[in-house]
């Protein structure tokens, strides 16, 4: 048998071979390749760990991306006792294998990537399905992912202004000094989410909450709304209320997050999640008809963007000489 090299990439490795203001731009043309047919990709198979001893769960995200030669699988869980214990509550793990033969060519720390294309996707989203004129940004949920969205978003509208909400006082401290510190961004923050989303052009949730809390007489009309957690968080006749539901994956949106629950009760029959970002992002499809429509996006989150911006991060690290290169089948 012939002998592969597989690189090796450590989180800072990779954090300097691929600048966070490089995703936007990755996330995008990957929404675009999926909405022009040229990204294979099921949906993604959920593992349940809650008899860990947590509600623990774990993803395998596959995808090939045929125009851009990458193939592979993102390995990604969320593990609720982590952000207690000095640990992201989100980790990942991605492995990159040759479309032509399977050699295994990474195996790359996937936190990072999984976060910022988390927040680039919520930038693509606003950019392509917010009103005309949108400012008032709501990010509910100062975690990781409401960092890197704030980020994104920022940088794709920087006009915006940002309100961001959480339940937990001293998280919204520490996120307003660390994005004033880190990105130069200024925030203001709030523990009322009612007053902050009803004043919002854009709500944003990414909050690691299982119960929904945002209710129907809040949300404005013309309003954006990403639901981007793993649960819902908006109350049924909140999301009942909207004019138009865009998906980043009608597959996943139906099993997994915002509207799982009302996709399984047929309250949102599943053949009606028919108009999706990338389709939009690529010309085929109509996003917004009017500034007074209340759009909602479900972003669960594609395994294509991870295996994406994996393989740039592969080939910088090839060319310049980086990462530990190992024979796994030696
Ligand atoms: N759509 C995607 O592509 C994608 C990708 C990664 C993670 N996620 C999901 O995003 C969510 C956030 O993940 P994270 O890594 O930022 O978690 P995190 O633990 O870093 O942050 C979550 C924040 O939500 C806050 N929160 C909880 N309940 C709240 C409520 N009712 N109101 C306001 N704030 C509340 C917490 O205090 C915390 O600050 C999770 O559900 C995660 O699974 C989605």
């Amino acid at each position: 048998m012939s002998k592969s090299e597989t690189l090796i990439l450590r989180d800072s490795e990779i954090r300097a071979l691929l600048p966070h203001s490089e995703f936007n731009g990755i996330v995008e043309e990957v929404f675009r390749d999926w909405g022009l047919g040229q990204v294979v990709m099921p949906a993604k198979i959920h593992l349940d760990m809650s008899r860990s001893g947590s509600d623990a769960w774990n993803n395998a995200m596959p995808a090939f991306l045929v125009s851009q030669h990458a193939a592979g699988i993102k390995w990604v869980g969320g593990y609720p006792l982590n952000p207690g214990n000095g640990m992201p509550y989100i980790r990942g793990l991605l492995v990159l294998t040759s479309p032509e033969n399977g050699d295994t060519l990474a195996v790359l720390d996937g936190t990072y990537i999984s976060d910022w294309r988390t927040g680039a996707s919520a930038a693509v989203a606003v950019k392509y399905l917010a009103r005309a004129g949108a400012r008032r940004i709501v990010m509910v949920g100062a975690g990781s992912q409401g960092r890197t969205a704030s980020v994104c978003i920022r940088q794709a509208a920087p006009g915006a202004e940002l309100t961001v909400v959480d339940i937990s006082q001293a998280r919204l401290d520490s996120f307003q000094q660390m994005l004033a510190g880190e990105f130069g961004i200024k925030v203001q923050t709030t523990t009322d989410t009612a007053a902050a989303v009803s004043q919002a052009d854009v709500v944003v949730l990414l909050t690691t909450a299982n119960k929904p809390f945002i209710r129907k007489e809040w949300l404005q009309p013309g309003v954006l709304m990403l639901g981007m957690g793993s649960y819902q968080q908006a109350e049924d006749d909140a999301l009942l209320s909207f004019d138009k539901i865009v998906v980043d994956s009608a597959g996943q949106a139906a099993h997994r997050g915002e509207i799982k629950n009302l996709v399984e009760q047929n309250k949102i029959p599943e053949n009606s999640l028919a108009v999706d970002l990338g389709s939009i992002v690529a010309a085929k499809a109509v996003g917004r008809s009017s500034d007074q429509e209340k759009v909602l996006c479900v972003l669960v989150g594609l395994g294509a963007h991870d295996v994406s911006a994996a393989a740039k991060a592969f080939h910088k690290a090839r060319s310049g000489g980086i990462g530990l290169a190992v024979q796994l089948n030696s």
